[in-house]
């Protein structure tokens, strides 16, 4: 039965990091305007977040769907150091009240960040600090590649007070691990984690893909239970997302190798329902917290907040996204930096905010963000009005007589079977998507 309902919804369905979701972004900013909405998020000194995009990588994995620019050239770390905090000067010029509002997270991701000497790294998140009013609960997070992180990476980091490393783990097998060109054994990620919990990070997360070649139903068992051998305190699973037209790599994946469809979605169930037998909390949406993490934690207490860096701990209303290709939310407007690393550097160079597009929400688009969010994180939310029940109700009438959801009382509720079709409830809310169907595939599949 579980089997056929997860074919029945493998459509694609946007990952509602954001509503509007990017590729319905119609109405851009222009940089003057973007400044002008941050000034306004600003005003209140609210608690905000800052998100850090380091795009080198050394070598590329050829699943990957990132900005990353390969490069084993490590004099190019300084002159993009330089370039993140003129970015952050550029703001700090034009927006009153940034350095008076606390910062409550900044996120490195990247490409890798741990490119970057631990020196350097140190440079840039002090250099980036400095000044500014750093909130009593901060929480710094860095993406990693065990492959690539040494112990001081994670020491600097600590001492500037970061508690939150994430992995990237993907998978433990062997033959997997060929053929995406990501040798990374066992032992490096367990040491790896241990020493970050030696050290006095309070979060560890893995990164874990399914969908990727080669994989089967036991060699999914077995990444599992190599997972539960370190218990990581979070896991991101996710489904490997397709797109040879943005990601020419993935060509290079034999047809056959792919597990597709149902076998696809089998791997998901059974990595789930490993999960939660092991005691994991199920968070919104593919990822998953053992029920001591603070992710976990804030889920059950109604706190859990989503933005482009996934599902968080605390409802920030100011994302600030610096380095390439970066994404910036305020509550009126979306913002995302200059894609080509060249382009972002001369504009930046030249004092710039490198704009490169983004979207002035409507007033519609407000509520239906705030619907969004609302469902993302806590699994209900309020309809507007009678009139948007009866839509809701009509686009999930299916989905209603599967028991997946439920509309009563101008609520709209997932139900616990329902939770993996988190995604697939969400289109009714997606009033942009409900209005204009995407005629090519812009989405990767729900699952
Ligand atoms: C920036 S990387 C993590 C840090 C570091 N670069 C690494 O790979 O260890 C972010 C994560 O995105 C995920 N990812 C990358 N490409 C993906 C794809 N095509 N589909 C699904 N997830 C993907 C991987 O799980 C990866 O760990
Ligand atoms: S998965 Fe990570 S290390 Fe691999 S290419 Fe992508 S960003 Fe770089």
């Amino acid at each position: 039965m579980r089997d056929e309902l997860f074919y029945k919804y493998d459509v694609p369905a946007p990952r509602y990091t954001s509503y509007p979701t990017v590729p319905y972004w119609e109405d851009s900013p222009t940089t003057e305007e973007w400044v002008d909405s941050l000034n306004r998020g600003f005003s209140a000194n609210p608690p905000w977040a800052c998100y850090v995009h380091i795009p080198f990588c050394e070598t590329l994995c050829t699943y990957c769907g990132c900005n990353t620019s390969i490069t084993r050239n490590h004099d190019r770390e300084m002159p993009y150091i330089e370039l993140l905090l003129k970015e952050m000067k550029a703001y700090q010029e034009r927006i009153q009240g940034i350095d008076a509002s606390p910062l409550q997270e900044l996120h490195l991701g990247g490409g890798t960040p741990t490119f970057l000497s631990p020196k350097n790294l140190a440079y840039l998140v002090s250099s980036i600090m400095k000044g500014k009013t750093i909130a009593e609960n901060f929480l710094g997070s860095i993406e990693v590649d065990p492959r690539r992180t040494t112990t001081e990476h994670l020491q600097v980091l600590r001492d500037l007070g970061f508690s939150r490393v994430s992995l990237g783990v993907q998978d433990f097998d062997a033959e997997v691990q060929r053929l995406v060109h990501r040798i990374q054994p066992f032992e490096m990620t367990k040491s790896m984690t241990e020493v970050a919990r030696d050290m006095g990070y309070s979060s560890v997360n893995f990164d874990l893909i399914y969908g990727l070649p080669t994989q089967t139903e036991e060699s999914i068992l077995s990444m599992m239970e190599k997972t539960w051998l370190i218990k990581p305190d979070r896991i991101a699973l996710y489904s490997l997302a397709i797109v040879p037209w943005i990601k020419p790599a993935q060509k290079l994946f034999k047809d056959e190798d792919l597990p597709r469809g149902k076998e696809k979605r089998r791997l998901y169930e059974i990595a789930r329902q490993f999960l939660i037998d092991k005691g994991y909390i199920e968070i919104g949406m593919d990822h998953f917290a053992l029920p001591t993490d603070t992710l976990a934690i804030s889920d059950q207490q109604g706190e859990l907040h989503r933005n482009f860096m996934g599902y968080v701990e605390h409802r920030t209303q100011i994302l600030l996204g610096l380095g390439v290709s970066a994404i910036s939310e305020t509550p009126d407007c979306f913002h995302q930096n200059e894609k080509a690393l060249p382009v972002y550097e001369r504009r930046v160079a030249k004092g710039e905010i490198p704009t490169l597009r983004g979207h002035k929400l409507t007033v519609e688009d407000q509520v239906r963000r705030e619907q969004i969010l609302q469902f993302m994180t806590k699994g209900e939310t309020r309809l507007e009005d009678e009139k948007q029940a009866l839509k809701v109700k009509e686009f999930l009438s299916e989905m209603i007589d599967d028991q997946l959801v439920e509309v009563e009382s101008g609520l709209l509720k997932l139900t616990k079977k329902g939770k993996p079709f988190l995604r697939n409830a969400c289109m009714a809310l997606d009033e942009r998507l409900l209005r204009n169907k995407p005629n090519s595939e812009v989405f990767s599949k729900s699952l």
